[in-house]
């Protein structure tokens, strides 16, 4: 049985934790498809070109080296409004969403783009300085010296430039469920998105 799961939404919203725990809590494989922009990112930052990047990428890169740094955020960011680049990631995704068993996708055009057929989709969201405030909590657990405020001013800067490209903008599809973290624990957004889940999914 093939069954997916597309969940967007701007960075530090909670996607990828509650991405994970429905992925574990179903037995569906994950795809945190950030990290391909992330890795195409990383090797522009060494260089190389782009459109050549996307198109030489392997899986086995994702799993390289830290990609979760700000530089890297940044770099990933930018290399996403290049419509060469995302053409090139598009069969991937794809393939990843129609493995049988069951999958769980994270990005900005999941549900609008990669997967317009998705089983489910839910747009996860929270506001700027709740999610500021995470992302800030994250790096300086990772020992960065970075202040909340060049976060806050690198979360509008991401969301803006992710939001406004004119390939694939980061948006709810007309039928995504809409999830605002800015209120809820962890624990209680993880069981919101489980109980939407579960109601559209056919009984096992
Ligand atoms: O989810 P993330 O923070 O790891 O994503 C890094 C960047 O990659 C994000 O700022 C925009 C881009 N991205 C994208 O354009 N489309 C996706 N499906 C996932 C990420």
């Amino acid at each position: 049985m093939s069954f997916s799961v597309a969940i967007d939404g701007p960075a530090a919203a909670g996607k990828g934790t509650i991405s994970k725990g429905v992925a574990a809590h179903f037995g569906f494989a994950h795809l945190d498809t950030g990290l391909l922009y992330r890795a195409v990112g990383r090797r522009v930052l060494d260089g190389v070109e782009p459109v050549a990047a996307a198109q030489a990428l392997t899986a086995e890169e994702l799993e390289q080296g830290d990609l979760r740094t700000a530089e890297i955020a940044q770099a990933a960011s930018k290399v996403a409004v290049i419509p060469e680049v995302r053409a090139a990631l598009v069969d991937f995704q794809r393939a990843f969403a129609r493995r049988s068993g069951g999958a769980v996708l994270d990005g900005r055009d999941i549900g609008t783009v990669i997967c317009p057929e998705a089983d489910v989709k839910l747009f996860v969201t929270a506001s700027a300085e709740v999610r500021a405030e995470r992302r800030f909590l994250e790096l300086s657990a990772k020992g960065s010296d970075v202040t909340r405020d060049q976060v806050l001013a690198d979360v509008r800067e991401r969301d803006a430039r992710d939001a406004e490209r004119s390939t694939a903008p980061m948006k709810p599809a007309e039928d995504a469920v809409l999830l605002d973290t800015s209120e809820l624990s962890i624990d209680d957004a993880l069981a919101t998105a489980i109980d939407i889940i579960r109601q559209k999914r056919p009984a096992a």
